[in-house]
């Protein structure tokens, strides 16, 4: 058999995009953008991405509206950055890398201090645990005439980035953003035809792809982020996630990424290895958020040991039911984790702190076989998304400059 490392460099298409090869940068939101601006810093980042071989980057985080941002330093999808958006696309574009922008909505999660909605908007009465000391202790919850705007909202922002050249759109579907907040029956506890079963709480998440795919037209390639797993009690699970899965692909998804885990109430689950918390703590700019981020430690932020591949046993089960592309993302630092991957039966490969540590991955991967990655998943890059200047390798500070 053929070594399934030449799979990976070969060319593939997501609906009517070709790439160069099957390795995509993960969103990773980089810290980049002060004042929801892309800044040249952004640009250098990921135009040293592009020259390290990569197939397409991703561009984390582009919020479907200016109360669909986290923070007030996140970009949103209006016509103000259009040409910003523009001149940063045309410069990833010289390095042969195609470029995804990640649409997503922080729903209830948000401590923007920008915000101009009452309140922050989900999909039942809840506490927002990260905007207690910003001011947003509270979620409200959306009512239909809510719901169908912010679909509306999402295929708006979904036009704007095709006009302005992103080549691909991966809707986040996941890690407990606004979309996943409806999927989750943690968090959704609406009696209407929203909430409930599964297939009422896929309803906002397939309004919001059919809206998207009407938008972007039929031949635009479409990713979708899940998460396989919210990771705690009374969350979305393993089985669940592939009846997601086959919804989406019906839905019209032509990929799915299979993360998992949730940035609100289990973040360990997809950043496996050393704890975030000490840098969180260091760089979080409330006193009350870092005596919070202290307290909630033992049980927001469990320990998973890293491992190789780590989410490959349940991806394999989306792989195994869906036709549609599937898209493996989490711990892949080796040759051998690509041929794990690859003849898997995976389409492609999405690599986060592995390129943030190294940004030649695949360049390296593809000349030397037995190419092992050096990054330790200390996680500090992970901690240092809201520190000035935005995220770098601790190991490596020199990667981007
Ligand atoms: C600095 C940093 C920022 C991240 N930001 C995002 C984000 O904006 N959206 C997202 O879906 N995942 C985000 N993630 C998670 C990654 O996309 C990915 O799921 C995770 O790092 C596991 O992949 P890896 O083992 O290849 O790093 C981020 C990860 C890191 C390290």
């Amino acid at each position: 058999m053929a070594d399934p490392l030449e799979k990976c460099f070969s060319e593939a298409k997501i609906n009517g995009l070709t790439l160069r090869n099957r390795l995509i940068k993960a969103a990773t939101f980089e810290g980049k953008c002060p004042g929801g601006i892309p800044s040249k810093a952004l640009t250098a980042f990921h135009e040293r991405i592009g020259r390290g071989g990569i197939a397409m980057t991703t561009i984390a985080y582009c919020a479907a509206e200016a109360d669909g941002r986290i923070h007030e330093n996140m970009m949103y999808m209006h016509e103000g950055i259009r040409h910003e958006l523009e001149h940063f696309i045309r410069i990833l574009h010289g390095t042969g890398t195609k470029v995804s922008g990640q649409l997503g909505h922080a729903g209830g999660f948000t401590k923007n201090r920008e915000f101009e909605g009452k309140r922050p908007l989900g999909p039942s009465k809840a506490m927002n645990a990260l905007g207690l000391a910003y001011g947003l202790p509270r979620i409200d919850a959306m009512t239909k005439e809510q719901i169908t705007e912010r679909v509306d909202v999402f295929a708006r922002a979904a036009t704007f980035m095709k006009s302005v050249g992103f080549d691909a759109i991966e809707i986040h579907f996941g890690h407990g953003y606004g979309i996943s907040q409806f999927i989750s029956p943690k968090t959704n506890k609406r009696t209407d035809e929203y909430g409930g079963s599964l297939t009422n709480r896929m309803r906002f998440a397939l309004e919001v792809l059919a809206a998207v795919r009407t938008a972007v037209g039929e031949d635009y390639p479409l990713l979708g982020k899940i998460s396989m797993t919210d990771g705690v009690a009374g969350g979305v699970t393993y089985e669940d996630s592939v009846e997601i899965a086959a919804m989406l692909e019906a839905g019209g998804l032509d990929v799915i990424v299979c993360s998992g885990g949730t940035s609100s109430m289990n973040p360990m689950l997809l950043f496996r290895g050393d704890s975030l918390v000490p840098g969180l703590v260091k760089h979080e700019r409330s006193l009350l958020m870092k005596i919070g981020i202290k307290l909630s430690a033992p049980v927001m932020f469990k320990n998973y040991p890293y491992e190789e591949t780590y989410f490959l046993e349940h991806a394999q089960r989306i792989r195994d039911r869906v036709q549609c592309g599937v898209c493996y993302i989490g711990g892949v630092c080796t040759t051998d984790s690509i041929r794990r991957v690859m003849s898997g039966g995976f389409d492609f490969i999405q690599l986060g702190r592995a390129l943030i540590f190294d940004p030649d991955f695949p360049k390296q991967a593809r000349a030397r076989p037995e190419y092992k990655n050096g990054c330790s998943h200390c996680n500090q890059c992970a901690t240092l998304i809201e520190a000035p200047g935005g995220i770098y390798c601790v190991e490596r500070p020199n990667n981007f400059a």
